[in-house]
C-alpha cells in the first residue's frame, strides 16, 4: 500500500481511529481514577479487551499503541500488532518522548524524541506499525502560545515526519491546542490558525508528502473555563471553516483528538462537523478518553467482565464511526445502551 492509501483507510468513511498509545504515567492517572494499580498484566488486560472487541472490524481503521504495548504478546499468543491487523485495522506507534519545559520560555513545552528516531522507527516497522503519532502541546493564556512555542514545535513535528515517511510510515500530524483556561471559541480559533500554518509552512521547507500525512487536530471550541458556551453547531461552523482555511488540500485526513471533551461531546461535535461537510477531507476521530472512558470505567468495576467492557467501547466506536459519516443522533446513542 502507498503512504497515500494507508492514511485513507485510516480515516475511511464509517471508521476512525482508537488512540491508545498512553504512556505509562498517562495510563497511571487513568488507572488511578478506577482504582487499578498500574502494573503491565492490568495494562495488557485492558488493551487486548479492547483490541479483542466486535467494534474494532466495522469502526476502527487504525490503533495507536505505545512502546510497550506493540512489544506485548495477548494471553493467547499472537502479537498485539498481528491483533489489531486480524481486526482490519492497521497498527501505529507513538514515537515522541512527551512534552518537556522549553528552554527560554518555561512555561511551555516542547515535544522530545528526535534522537535516535530514525532507529526507532525501523523496529517499530520490523514490528508492525504503518503509522506514527507525534503530539506538540500548545497552551493559550495571556502570552501563550508564544511564537518560539509554536515555531519551535512545527520544526520538530516536520523533523518527524520526514523521517518518518523516509521509513515508509505515515506521520500523524498533532499540533494540539490545549482547551484548558478561560478563553472565548474565537481565540481557540485565531491560535489554531497560527499553529496550523507554522506547522505547513515546516512540513514544505521539510519536503514531507502531504497526501501521505494525517492532521490530528484539535476542534475549535472555547476553553473548559470560559463562561460563554458554544453549541455543536458553532463549533461545527467554525472548526471547519479554520481547517478549510489553513490545511492543505493534498492532506487526505483528519482525526480529532477529544481532548478533555465528554464521550457524548465528542460524537456529537464530530457529527455535526460531518454533516456540514463539504471539503474533501476525511474528516474522523482519533480518540483516547471519547471511545475509551466508559470501558475503562467498567474496567474498574470488574476487570474480568470482559463482556461489559467490550460492550461499553463497542457502543462508543459505533456511535463514533456513525459520526464520521453525519449519521449520529441523540435517539441513537439512547437506544444502543438500551
Ligand atoms: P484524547 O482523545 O484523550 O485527547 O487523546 C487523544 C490523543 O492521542 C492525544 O495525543
Amino acid at each position: 500500500m502507498t503512504l497515500n492509501e494507508i492514511a485513507k483507510k485510516m480515516c475511511a468513511k464509517g471508521k476512525g481511529i482508537l488512540a491508545a498509545d498512553e504512556s505509562t504515567g498517562t495510563i497511571a492517572k487513568r488507572f488511578k481514577s478506577i482504582n487499578v494499580e498500574n502494573l503491565e498484566k492490568n495494562r495488557l488486560g485492558f488493551r487486548q479487551t479492547l483490541f479483542n472487541a466486535s467494534a474494532m472490524k466495522d469502526f476502527i481503521g487504525g490503533v495507536i499503541l505505545f512502546d510497550e504495548t506493540i512489544k506485548q504478546k495477548t494471553t493467547l499468543g499472537s502479537t498485539i500488532p498481528e491483533l489489531i491487523s486480524k481486526q482490519g485495522a492497521i497498527p501505529g506507534i507513538k514515537v515522541d518522548k512527551g512534552a518537556k519545559p522549553l528552554a527560554g520560555s518555561n512555561e511551555e513545552t516542547i515535544t522530545e524524541g528526535l534522537d535516535g528516531l530514525r532507529e526507532r522507527l525501523k523496529e517499530y516497522y520490523n514490528l508492525g506499525a504503518r503509522f506514527t503519532k507525534w503530539r506538540a502541546v500548545y497552551k493559550i493564556a495571556e502570552k501563550f502560545p508564544s511564537s518560539q512555542s509554536i515555531i519551535s514545535n512545527a520544526h520538530a513535528l516536520a523533523r518527524y515526519a520526514a523521517l518518518v515517511q523516509e521509513a515508509n510510515m505515515v506521520p500523524i500530524v498533532e499540533p494540539e491546542v490545549l482547551m484548558d483556561g478561560s478563553h472565548n471559541i474565537d481565540k481557540c480559533y485565531t491560535v489554531t490558525t497560527d499553529v496550523l500554518n507554522e506547522c505547513y509552512n515546516q512540513l514544505h521547507i521539510h519536503k514531507v508528502d502531504l497526501k501521505g500525512t494525517v492532521l490530528k487536530p484539535n476542534m475549535i471550541v472555547p476553553g473548559s473555563d470560559c463562561k460563554d458556551k458554544s453549541n455543536s453547531e458553532e463549533i461545527a461552523k467554525k472548526t471547519l471553516e479554520c481547517l478549510k482555511k489553513n490545511v492543505p488540500s493534498d492532506v487526505p485526513g483528519i482525526a480529532f483528538l477529544s481532548g478533555g471533551q465528554s464521550e457524548i461531546e465528542s460524537s456529537k461535535n464530530l457529527n455535526s462537523i460531518n454533516r456540514i461537510n463539504d471539503s474533501n477531507f476525511l474528516i474522523t476521530f482519533s480518540y483516547g478518553r471519547g471511545l475509551q472512558a466508559s470501558a475503562l470505567s467498567e474496567f474498574g468495576k470488574n476487570q474480568s467482565n470482559i463482556e461489559k467492557i467490550q460492550k461499553a467501547f463497542n457502543h462508543r466506536a459505533k456511535m463514533n464511526g456513525l459520526s464520521s459519516k453525519g449519521e449520529w443522533s441523540e435517539d441513537l446513542e439512547k437506544e444502543s445502551v438500551a
